[in-house]
Protein backbone atom coordinates (compact mmCIF):
# COMPACT_ATOMS: atom_id res chain seq x y z
CA UNK A 1 0.00 0.00 0.00
CA UNK A 2 1.34 3.90 -0.81
CA UNK A 3 0.76 6.50 1.20
CA UNK A 4 0.31 9.81 -0.44
CA UNK A 5 -0.33 13.54 0.20
CA UNK A 6 -1.35 15.18 -2.94
CA UNK A 7 -4.06 14.52 -5.75
CA UNK A 8 -1.93 14.68 -8.99
CA UNK A 9 0.82 11.62 -7.07
CA UNK A 10 -2.25 9.29 -5.63
CA UNK A 11 -4.12 9.30 -9.34
CA UNK A 12 -0.23 8.34 -10.51
CA UNK A 13 -1.29 5.15 -9.02
CA UNK A 14 -3.86 4.14 -11.07
CA UNK A 15 -4.47 1.26 -12.61
CA UNK A 16 -8.11 0.03 -14.59
CA UNK A 17 -11.01 1.07 -12.51
CA UNK A 18 -10.81 3.08 -9.49
CA UNK A 19 -12.48 2.68 -5.69
CA UNK A 20 -12.71 5.99 -3.90
CA UNK A 21 -13.82 5.34 -0.01
CA UNK A 22 -13.66 8.88 1.71
CA UNK A 23 -13.04 9.09 5.66
CA UNK A 24 -12.45 11.11 8.63
CA UNK A 25 -9.95 8.63 9.93
CA UNK A 26 -9.72 6.51 12.76
CA UNK A 27 -10.89 3.46 11.46
CA UNK A 28 -13.29 1.33 12.98
CA UNK A 29 -14.75 -2.58 11.88
CA UNK A 30 -17.37 0.11 10.31
CA UNK A 31 -14.80 1.55 7.50
CA UNK A 32 -13.11 -2.18 7.52
CA UNK A 33 -16.22 -3.68 6.26
CA UNK A 34 -16.90 -0.52 3.65
CA UNK A 35 -13.10 -1.06 2.28
CA UNK A 36 -13.90 -4.83 1.77
CA UNK A 37 -16.78 -4.21 -0.20
CA UNK A 38 -15.51 -1.33 -2.05
CA UNK A 39 -12.62 -3.58 -2.59
CA UNK A 40 -14.72 -5.93 -4.84
CA UNK A 41 -16.20 -3.22 -7.02
CA UNK A 42 -12.85 -1.70 -8.49
CA UNK A 43 -8.99 -2.55 -9.32
CA UNK A 44 -7.59 0.25 -7.51
CA UNK A 45 -9.24 1.01 -4.13
CA UNK A 46 -8.15 4.34 -2.55
CA UNK A 47 -9.17 5.12 0.78
CA UNK A 48 -8.82 9.21 1.59
CA UNK A 49 -8.28 10.01 5.18
CA UNK A 50 -8.81 13.94 5.90
CA UNK A 51 -9.97 15.09 9.18
CA UNK A 52 -11.78 18.08 7.23
CA UNK A 53 -12.25 21.14 9.46
CA UNK A 54 -15.24 22.84 7.59
CA UNK A 55 -18.00 20.42 8.40
CA UNK A 56 -17.14 20.20 11.96
CA UNK A 57 -19.64 22.76 14.17
CA UNK A 58 -17.58 23.43 17.07
CA UNK A 59 -13.96 23.56 16.98
CA UNK A 60 -13.37 21.41 20.19
CA UNK A 61 -14.97 18.74 17.98
CA UNK A 62 -12.85 19.53 15.53
CA UNK A 63 -9.68 18.95 18.12
CA UNK A 64 -11.49 16.23 19.94
CA UNK A 65 -11.89 13.77 16.95
CA UNK A 66 -8.90 10.97 17.57
CA UNK A 67 -6.17 11.13 14.70
CA UNK A 68 -3.38 7.86 14.29
CA UNK A 69 -2.60 7.84 10.65
CA UNK A 70 -0.10 4.86 11.56
CA UNK A 71 -3.04 2.86 12.92
CA UNK A 72 -5.48 3.64 10.37
CA UNK A 73 -2.88 2.68 8.11
CA UNK A 74 -1.91 -0.86 8.90
CA UNK A 75 -5.59 -1.43 8.99
CA UNK A 76 -6.22 -0.30 5.64
CA UNK A 77 -3.30 -2.16 4.21
CA UNK A 78 -4.42 -5.34 6.10
CA UNK A 79 -7.72 -4.62 3.84
CA UNK A 80 -5.91 -4.69 0.78
CA UNK A 81 -6.26 -0.92 -0.08
CA UNK A 82 -3.79 0.32 -2.90
CA UNK A 83 -4.22 3.97 -1.55
CA UNK A 84 -4.24 5.40 1.21
CA UNK A 85 -4.32 9.21 0.27
CA UNK A 86 -3.60 11.67 3.57
CA UNK A 87 -3.32 15.29 1.88
CA UNK A 88 -2.01 17.78 4.60
CA UNK A 89 -4.99 20.59 5.13
CA UNK A 90 -3.10 22.68 1.70
CA UNK A 91 -3.79 20.31 -0.49
CA UNK A 92 -7.39 20.58 -0.13
CA UNK A 93 -7.66 23.92 0.89
CA UNK A 94 -4.79 25.67 -1.12
CA UNK A 95 -4.86 28.77 1.49
CA UNK A 96 -7.43 30.57 0.02
CA UNK A 97 -10.64 28.36 -1.08
CA UNK A 98 -13.20 30.73 -2.22
CA UNK A 99 -16.01 27.87 -3.85
CA UNK A 100 -17.99 26.13 -1.15
CA UNK A 101 -21.17 23.85 -2.84
CA UNK A 102 -23.94 23.93 -1.10
CA UNK A 103 -27.26 21.13 -1.48
CA UNK A 104 -30.61 23.06 -0.62
CA UNK A 105 -33.43 21.30 -0.10
CA UNK A 106 -32.45 17.96 1.52
CA UNK A 107 -31.03 19.75 4.35
CA UNK A 108 -33.19 21.58 5.83
CA UNK A 109 -33.94 19.21 8.37
CA UNK A 110 -32.46 16.88 10.64
CA UNK A 111 -28.68 17.30 10.71
CA UNK A 112 -29.13 20.50 8.52
CA UNK A 113 -30.71 22.17 11.12
CA UNK A 114 -29.33 21.27 14.22
CA UNK A 115 -25.54 21.23 12.53
CA UNK A 116 -25.63 24.61 10.15
CA UNK A 117 -23.06 24.90 8.13
CA UNK A 118 -22.03 21.17 8.61
CA UNK A 119 -23.48 19.90 5.23
CA UNK A 120 -21.39 22.53 3.28
CA UNK A 121 -18.60 21.51 4.72
CA UNK A 122 -19.29 17.67 3.41
CA UNK A 123 -20.29 18.50 0.15
CA UNK A 124 -17.36 20.90 -0.66
CA UNK A 125 -14.50 18.44 0.51
CA UNK A 126 -16.48 15.43 -1.34
CA UNK A 127 -16.62 17.65 -4.20
CA UNK A 128 -12.92 18.19 -3.95
CA UNK A 129 -12.03 14.86 -3.67
CA UNK A 130 -14.05 13.72 -6.37
CA UNK A 131 -12.45 16.04 -8.75
CA UNK A 132 -9.33 15.69 -7.43
CA UNK A 133 -9.46 12.02 -7.84
CA UNK A 134 -11.96 11.00 -10.49
CA UNK A 135 -12.87 8.24 -9.11
CA UNK A 136 -15.08 5.55 -11.22
CA UNK A 137 -17.05 4.72 -7.98
CA UNK A 138 -17.67 6.01 -4.14
CA UNK A 139 -18.69 4.38 -1.41
CA UNK A 140 -21.12 5.89 1.81
CA UNK A 141 -22.45 4.30 4.83
CA UNK A 142 -25.86 4.16 5.61
CA UNK A 143 -25.57 5.65 9.32
CA UNK A 144 -25.12 9.28 7.31
CA UNK A 145 -28.15 8.48 5.84
CA UNK A 146 -29.02 12.61 5.18
CA UNK A 147 -25.24 12.84 4.31
CA UNK A 148 -26.39 10.06 1.27
CA UNK A 149 -29.12 12.04 0.23
CA UNK A 150 -26.83 14.84 0.33
CA UNK A 151 -24.18 13.80 -1.61
CA UNK A 152 -26.57 11.87 -4.43
CA UNK A 153 -28.15 15.39 -5.07
CA UNK A 154 -24.16 16.62 -5.79
CA UNK A 155 -23.19 14.28 -7.99
CA UNK A 156 -26.65 14.29 -9.93
CA UNK A 157 -26.66 17.94 -10.16
CA UNK A 158 -22.79 18.63 -10.76
CA UNK A 159 -22.53 15.19 -13.07
CA UNK A 160 -20.30 13.45 -11.38
CA UNK A 161 -19.85 10.44 -13.47
CA UNK A 162 -19.55 8.59 -10.25
CA UNK A 163 -21.33 5.67 -8.91
CA UNK A 164 -22.45 5.85 -5.59
CA UNK A 165 -22.54 2.71 -3.32
CA UNK A 166 -24.43 2.94 -0.14
CA UNK A 167 -22.85 0.52 2.70
CA UNK A 168 -25.27 -0.91 5.41
CA UNK A 169 -24.72 0.52 9.17
CA UNK A 170 -22.46 -1.67 11.62
CA UNK A 171 -23.10 -2.38 14.82
CA UNK A 172 -22.09 -4.04 17.89
CA UNK A 173 -23.63 -7.09 19.21
CA UNK A 174 -25.69 -5.24 21.42
CA UNK A 175 -26.99 -2.81 18.25
CA UNK A 176 -25.33 0.48 19.21
CA UNK A 177 -24.12 1.87 15.98
CA UNK A 178 -19.96 2.13 15.04
CA UNK A 179 -18.90 5.55 15.69
CA UNK A 180 -15.33 7.03 15.74
CA UNK A 181 -17.01 9.14 18.61
CA UNK A 182 -17.58 6.17 20.28
CA UNK A 183 -14.13 5.81 21.87
CA UNK A 184 -15.30 8.83 24.00
CA UNK A 185 -18.04 7.11 25.48
CA UNK A 186 -17.69 6.19 29.33
CA UNK A 187 -18.52 2.68 30.57
CA UNK A 188 -22.24 4.73 31.92
CA UNK A 189 -22.53 6.35 28.42
CA UNK A 190 -22.09 3.30 26.55
CA UNK A 191 -24.61 1.32 28.47
CA UNK A 192 -27.15 4.26 28.02
CA UNK A 193 -26.60 5.03 24.28
CA UNK A 194 -27.78 1.68 23.76
CA UNK A 195 -31.14 2.88 24.26
CA UNK A 196 -30.76 4.37 20.59
CA UNK A 197 -30.63 1.35 18.71
CA UNK A 198 -33.32 -0.37 21.10
CA UNK A 199 -35.81 2.08 20.33
CA UNK A 200 -35.14 1.52 16.73
CA UNK A 201 -35.32 -1.84 16.69
CA UNK A 202 -38.40 -1.35 18.79
CA UNK A 203 -40.28 0.50 16.00
CA UNK A 204 -38.88 -1.85 13.37
CA UNK A 205 -40.64 -4.44 15.45
CA UNK A 206 -44.07 -2.26 14.81
CA UNK A 207 -43.34 -1.62 11.31
CA UNK A 208 -43.30 -5.08 10.44
CA UNK A 209 -46.28 -5.72 12.82
CA UNK A 210 -47.99 -2.78 10.17
CA UNK A 211 -47.73 0.47 11.78
CA UNK A 212 -47.26 3.43 9.40
CA UNK A 213 -47.57 6.85 12.10
CA UNK A 214 -44.84 8.74 11.98
CA UNK A 215 -46.16 10.13 15.76
CA UNK A 216 -46.10 6.54 17.30
CA UNK A 217 -43.26 5.69 15.42
CA UNK A 218 -41.33 8.17 16.93
CA UNK A 219 -42.75 7.78 20.27
CA UNK A 220 -41.68 4.52 20.77
CA UNK A 221 -37.95 6.03 19.97
CA UNK A 222 -38.27 8.53 22.23
CA UNK A 223 -39.93 6.99 24.81
CA UNK A 224 -36.46 4.72 24.52
CA UNK A 225 -34.10 7.61 25.07
CA UNK A 226 -36.03 9.74 27.81
CA UNK A 227 -33.00 11.20 30.12
CA UNK A 228 -30.33 11.78 27.05
CA UNK A 229 -30.75 14.88 25.54
CA UNK A 230 -32.30 14.57 22.39
CA UNK A 231 -31.79 16.76 19.08
CA UNK A 232 -34.65 15.23 17.06
CA UNK A 233 -36.49 11.46 16.57
CA UNK A 234 -37.97 12.00 13.05
CA UNK A 235 -39.49 9.81 10.53
CA UNK A 236 -38.97 11.28 6.84
CA UNK A 237 -38.66 10.33 3.36
CA UNK A 238 -35.42 8.90 1.92
CA UNK A 239 -35.87 11.49 -1.14
CA UNK A 240 -36.36 14.64 0.59
CA UNK A 241 -35.26 14.38 4.12
CA UNK A 242 -38.28 15.83 4.93
CA UNK A 243 -40.11 14.88 8.01
CA UNK A 244 -43.68 12.30 6.37
CA UNK A 245 -46.83 11.82 8.75
CA UNK A 246 -47.29 8.17 7.67
CA UNK A 247 -44.90 5.88 6.50
CA UNK A 248 -46.07 5.69 2.52
CA UNK A 249 -42.67 6.04 0.93
CA UNK A 250 -38.95 4.57 1.15
CA UNK A 251 -38.01 6.74 4.83
CA UNK A 252 -35.47 7.06 7.09
CA UNK A 253 -36.60 6.97 11.11
CA UNK A 254 -33.49 8.99 12.31
CA UNK A 255 -32.37 9.79 15.73
CA UNK A 256 -29.63 12.54 16.91
CA UNK A 257 -28.95 12.50 20.67
CA UNK A 258 -26.42 13.76 23.13
CA UNK A 259 -25.17 10.96 25.80
CA UNK A 260 -22.96 12.82 27.92
CA UNK A 261 -20.78 15.12 25.68
CA UNK A 262 -21.05 12.65 22.62
CA UNK A 263 -23.16 13.39 19.89
CA UNK A 264 -24.38 9.84 18.13
CA UNK A 265 -27.03 9.91 15.15
CA UNK A 266 -28.19 6.51 14.07
CA UNK A 267 -31.65 5.30 11.96
CA UNK A 268 -32.81 2.33 10.12
CA UNK A 269 -33.81 2.95 6.89
CA UNK A 270 -37.14 1.90 5.80
CA UNK A 271 -37.09 0.24 2.24
CA UNK A 272 -39.72 -0.26 -0.01
CA UNK A 273 -39.80 -4.34 -1.42
CA UNK A 274 -43.13 -5.28 -2.97
CA UNK A 275 -45.04 -2.57 -2.33
CA UNK A 276 -44.30 -3.04 1.71
CA UNK A 277 -41.41 -1.26 4.09
CA UNK A 278 -38.90 -3.49 5.10
CA UNK A 279 -36.55 -1.83 7.92
CA UNK A 280 -32.60 -2.41 7.45
CA UNK A 281 -31.21 -2.62 11.02
CA UNK A 282 -27.85 -2.92 9.19
CA UNK A 283 -25.14 -5.75 10.24
CA UNK A 284 -24.26 -6.60 13.45
CA UNK A 285 -20.47 -7.80 14.27
CA UNK A 286 -20.31 -11.45 16.07
CA UNK A 287 -17.76 -9.75 18.60
CA UNK A 288 -17.66 -6.15 20.51
CA UNK A 289 -15.63 -3.80 18.46
CA UNK A 290 -11.98 -3.75 19.65
CA UNK A 291 -11.13 -0.87 17.48
CA UNK A 292 -14.31 1.45 19.23
CA UNK A 293 -12.28 0.94 22.85
CA UNK A 294 -9.00 1.95 21.80
CA UNK A 295 -8.38 4.70 24.14
O1 LIG B 1 -18.78 10.57 6.60
C1 LIG B 1 -17.63 11.03 6.76
O2 LIG B 1 -16.76 10.38 7.32
C2 LIG B 1 -17.32 12.43 6.24
O3 LIG B 1 -18.43 13.27 6.32
C3 LIG B 1 -16.75 12.42 4.81
C4 LIG B 1 -17.76 11.89 3.81
C5 LIG B 1 -15.48 11.61 4.76
C6 LIG B 1 -16.40 13.86 4.37
O4 LIG B 1 -15.39 14.41 5.16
Amino acid sequence: MEVTRTFAETRAKYEGTVGLLPTLGFFHEGHLKLMDLLRDRCDTLVVSLFVNPTQFNVEEDFDAYPRDEGRDAALAEAHGVDVLFAPPLEEVYQGVSVTTVEVTGVTDEMEGRHRPGHFVGVATVVAKLFAGLKPDVSMFGRKDAQQLAVLRAMVNDLRFPIEIVEAPVVREPDGLALSSRNVRLSSQNREQARAISRGLFQASEQIDAGERSAERLEGTVLRSVRGLDTDYVKLASQATMKPIPELDQPAVLAVATSVGEVRLIDNVALDFIDGKPVPDRGVMLDEPSELTSMP
